[in-house]
């Protein structure tokens, strides 16, 4: 339980500051970061500000240990990770080198970041989109689906699509699997699947609690040499920091570092920290207390338990319901007609007691 005297938790809540007497529920809008990525952000500012930066060393290295850090957290390799600034740019590039033609099958209302890539496929390459429920992603894979993708939890509402059941009718079918992980990692555990994900993304300035511009596109092996690296660069050459000019497309990394676009180096400084926490947050079972969180929340406002961490409920106005919720001093959000709600390490059990509360008088 969240909340002890000097349980590990407590420790880790005291890595954050929001501000007093804010129960900040809203980590699907923007994860608040601990404070020694704040530093570390700081440090490189300062840094930067003073001109004595080794900006291989501080900054751009720092790519490096996010990109092992990422790969722990879906349990996947670091060697399959691309570093991306965002998760559109990720699925653009996979999108753009997708095969003529191919059926792909898309939740109807699929987070723009994913199906306005798709759509340019579709006008571009002939792609055909067959856009379905977000409910019938499993049964809508047939013999002819060459893709599917999706948002794994979505936006909208934290609902998680069956993981299982989508890479099974995947791999009758012989469709690959393309996945928006952005509100999923770290709290769905990817272990098991990852090897039949063909393509992942994961932005990491929500549930990750990163700066905006750290993302990852974790690209299986088989798919390096049929996707596009269109946005090659000075970082990706082989070995890293050793082609700066002239050379061939030879010289370019063998793995997926191939498909790293230039890093906005203080973003990934500042994530650097967030992501080794948690890893070992991951590993002590920090993260379960998250879950338990937002099964209490779930719960205390009659929905059924969540696969990750949000909890979204449909009332008559979500808009002016964050709006008074906001004025209580429980941020939220509201996405398609629900209140989204999203804890974090940094919530306690009275942050969830008090929410529920606040949300009673809009609940039916
Ligand atoms: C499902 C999902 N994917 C990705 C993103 C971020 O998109 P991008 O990385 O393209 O900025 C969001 C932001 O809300 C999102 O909800």
């Amino acid at each position: 339980m969240i909340g002890g005297s000097d349980d590990p938790v407590t420790h880790v809540r005291s890595l954050f500051a929001p501000a007093p007497g804010l129960i900040y529920l809203d980590a699907a809008t923007y994860g608040l970061p601990p404070r020694p990525s704040v530093e570390a952000l700081t440090r490189a500012l300062h840094r930067w500000q003073s001109g004595e930066a080794d900006w291989v060393e501080e900054w751009d290295r720092k790519g490096e240990v996010c990109r092992q850090h990422f790969a722990t957290l879906i349990g996947g390799t670091a060697g399959e990770t691309a570093l991306v600034p965002t998760a559109s740019a990720g699925i653009g590039l996979v999108a753009a080198s997708l095969p003529e033609g191919i059926d792909v099958v898309v939740p109807d209302d699929e987070f723009t970041s994913l199906l306005f890539p798709l759509l340019v496929a579709e006008k571009e390459r002939c792609v055909r989109l067959h856009r379905v429920d977000f409910a019938d992603l499993a049964d809508a894979i047939g013999p002819g689906t060459g893709l599917v993708a999706f948002s794994l939890t979505r936006s909208q509402d934290g609902e998680t699509a069956p993981l299982g059941d989508v890479i099974a009718a995947a791999r009758r079918h012989g469709a690959r699997v393309m996945v928006d992980a952005t509100h999923a990692v770290p709290f769905v555990p990817m272990q098991s699947w990852i090897a039949d994900i063909d393509y992942l993304v994961c932005h990491g300035y929500k549930h990750l609690l990163c700066p905006r511009g750290v993302a990852f596109l974790h690209l299986r092996r088989d798919h390096w040499d049929e996707v596009q690296p269109w946005f090659a660069n000075w970082r990706t050459g082989d070995p890293l920091y050793d082609r700066a000019y002239g050379g061939t497309l030879d010289d370019l990394a063998k793995d997926a570092r191939r498909f790293d676009v230039s890093l906005a180096w203080h973003a990934w400084a500042g994530a650097e920290p967030s992501l080794a926490l948690l890893v070992d947050w991951q590993a002590s079972g920090v993260l379960e207390e998250v879950k338990s969180l937002s099964r209490r929340l779930a719960a205390g406002i009659g929905r059924p338990a969540p696969t990750a961490s949000i909890v979204s409920i449909q009332v008559r106005d979500a808009e002016a319901a964050a709006a008074a919720l906001a004025e209580t001093g429980v941020r939220c959000a509201a996405r398609g007609g629900n209140i989204r709600l999203s804890p974090h390490v940094y919530n306690t059990n009275e942050d969830i007691d008090r929410a529920i509360g606040a949300l009673a008088r809009f609940i039916d």
